[in-house]
């Protein structure tokens, strides 16, 4: 049986950057609270030109040269994010008429931060049954525009950027391994951000406040470290694999201490975590592919390496994978 296998990976950053200097000009916050309780000192923020969909059109291109496949012969394309361009059209249809995917079937897919993991094990589901399709699949976020810009609980987490892979059906042994999602709604309200004119009931006395991203960061913070373990640890038991078997873990950049506690706990040395939230704060289903791309080109994985990725986001929604190179 083919899994889903990376031919290819492509990312984009908005040019302008924010520092945490530039953030304590506009709320009560400081560059050294800011490192210290998250390793975030930059972020980007697109600006005219950068929308959701360009960004994901040009990391597209990317991976698509790197892939060496042409836009016409993509049979799907799917984009994971909670900001679109528009509720609709998808981001995924802006997408494949940039880069003239005519032959392509596009749509979106929101899971919050876990938006590319899940997609990745969607993907891995078609390519089981037809694997001889190419798939392109982005993680794209302009959070920027949805975060309360007076709100230093939030504003100085999050940041704008694409990433993308090509995918198809690889050989013996390569590809896609095994994944482990899980999503609790329950907890649906310890993060999130609802839609500029909602009438839900729930939400009706702080409209206002909702449309941003609204966060009760230190308990999604304990949320986070433990369900990314459990998650990590179930998988490898069924695959009866150990976290030493990994080559390179890309876990989802959210705050460099929760990558430190997850370190710790599931005992893996910190040269085999890929870390760069520090350059670009949090951009949720952005994160593992920007990630990913990065490691790809700075030669950090070769053929047959174990990965293993990682995400929690909004929801809520994480879980784990392995991946074959
Ligand atoms: O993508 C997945 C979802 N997101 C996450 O995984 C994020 C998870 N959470 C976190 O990363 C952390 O909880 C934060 C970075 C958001 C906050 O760090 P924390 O250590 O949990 O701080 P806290 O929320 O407990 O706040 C500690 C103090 C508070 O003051 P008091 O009440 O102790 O006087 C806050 O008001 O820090 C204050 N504070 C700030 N101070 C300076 C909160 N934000 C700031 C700020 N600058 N930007």
């Amino acid at each position: 049986m083919k899994r889903a296998f990376i031919l290819g990976t492509g990312s984009c950053l908005p040019a302008r950057k924010l520092t945490n200097f530039d953030l304590e000009k506009m709320v009560e916050t400081s560059d050294e609270w800011i490192t210290t309780r998250t390793g975030i000192h930059t972020r980007r923020i697109s600006g005219p030109g950068e929308e959701n969909y360009l960004l994901a059109a040009s990391a597209a291109r990317r991976a698509l040269r790197n892939a060496e496949v042409k836009p016409r012969d993509l049979d799907m394309i799917v984009v994971a994010t909670m900001t679109p361009h528009m509720i609709m059209p998808s981001c995924a249809c802006f997408v494949q008429a940039e880069i003239g995917a005519s032959q392509a079937f596009a749509y979106d897919l929101n899971a919050a931060c876990s938006g590319f993991l899940y997609g990745l094990d969607l993907v891995d589901k078609y390519i089981v049954s037809r694997p001889e399709m190419k798939i392109l699949l982005i993680g794209s976020e302009t959070l920027s525009a949805r975060v309360n810009w007076q709100d230093r609980n939030t504003c100085i987490l999050f940041g704008d950027g694409a990433g993308a892979s090509v995918l198809s059906g690889g050989g013996k042994g390569s590809g896609v391994v095994d994944a482990d999602l899980r999503s609790d709604g329950r907890l649906w309200n310890l993060l999130y951000m609802h839609s500029p004119a909602s009438r839900n009931p729930d939400l009706e006395q702080n409209c206002h406040d909702c449309c941003y991203i609204q966060m009760t960061g230190r308990d999604v913070f304990k949320h986070a470290v433990k369900a990314m373990e459990g998650s990590v640890q179930e998988l490898l038991r069924r695959n009866g694999l150990t976290i030493h078997d990994i080559a390179l873990m890309i876990p989802h950049q959210a705050n460099i201490r929760i990558l430190h506690k997850l370190m710790e706990r599931l005992g893996v040395a910190e040269e085999k975590v890929y870390v760069n939230v520090d350059k670009y704060g949090n951009t949720s289903a952005a994160s593992i592919p920007i990630a990913l791309d990065e490691a790809h080109r700075q030669g950090m994985i070769r053929r047959g390496d174990l990965l293993l990725f990682c995400s929690f986001g909004g929801g809520f929604t994480w879980g784990s994978m392995l991946m074959h190179w």
